[in-house]
């Protein structure tokens, strides 16, 4: 599904911002998608012009779904294209009540150009997702990074995993995951002993 104003319109006004002069790929968007199963509501950060919104609704149709999208012109594209879905057309991390109510089961799927983001747009947006992500021990964040190296330094009580990389995508994209380290239960370590 093209979308009329494409990211190179975009990125030629703000390059920081936008990242990137073409969609993600069709493969890039249904890996994205598949790693964020399991989940209770979905919050996609940065969705542009809706590639991987659209394997989101396909893979997961009846999972709460909230977009934000800081350039209106794309916001205003999604708002045509994803009727069910929450559209907010500013940065992520500005709008922080409306994400108060979030279930445990949250998965947040992000293309935001880390790398590339002004320091004072970078910095209040790890701090959110830091302390959604500290808030319940189920919710992730999956982020797809053109770097060999994690997309930004953990912030105390995460941990990156590299899940997979997509080499059908120009250029090739490393998917990682952002999560509370996983603890085994007592149960889980009781039936680990060999002593
Ligand atoms: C790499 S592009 C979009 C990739 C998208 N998957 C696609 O295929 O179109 C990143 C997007 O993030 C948006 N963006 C950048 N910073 C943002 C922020 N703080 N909050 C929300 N959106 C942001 C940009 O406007 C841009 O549309």
């Amino acid at each position: 599904m093209p979308m009329g104003a494409g990211l190179l319109q975009q990125w030629l006004k703000t390059p920081a911002l936008v990242g990137a002069i073409l969609p993600s790929s069709q493969r890039l968007a249904k890996v994205m998608a598949r790693h964020a199963s399991d989940s209770d509501a979905l919050v996609e950060l940065g969705a542009g012009t809706g590639t991987i919104t659209n394997e989101l609704v396909r893979q997961h149709p009846a999972v709460p779904l909230i977009l934000f999208e800081q350039n209106s012109i794309l916001a205003g594209q999604l708002h045509r294209h994803f009727p069910h879905a929450q559209i907010v057309p500013e940065c992520f991390h500005a709008r922080t009540e409306l994400l108060a109510h979030l279930p445990e089961r949250t998965v947040f799927v992000s293309s935001l150009p880390f790398r590339s983001l002004p320091a004072h747009i970078a910095a209040p947006t790890v701090a959110v997702l830091h302390r959604l992500l500290t808030e319940a021990p189920q919710r992730r964040l999956i982020q797809f990074t053109y770097q060999p190296r994690a997309p930004f330094k953990a912030p105390a009580g995460l941990v990156w995993r590299r899940c997979v990389t997509v080499w059908r995508n120009a250029p090739p994209a490393g998917v990682w995951e952002l999560r509370m380290p996983f603890r085994p239960r007592k149960h889980d370590s009781a039936t680990l002993r060999t002593d």
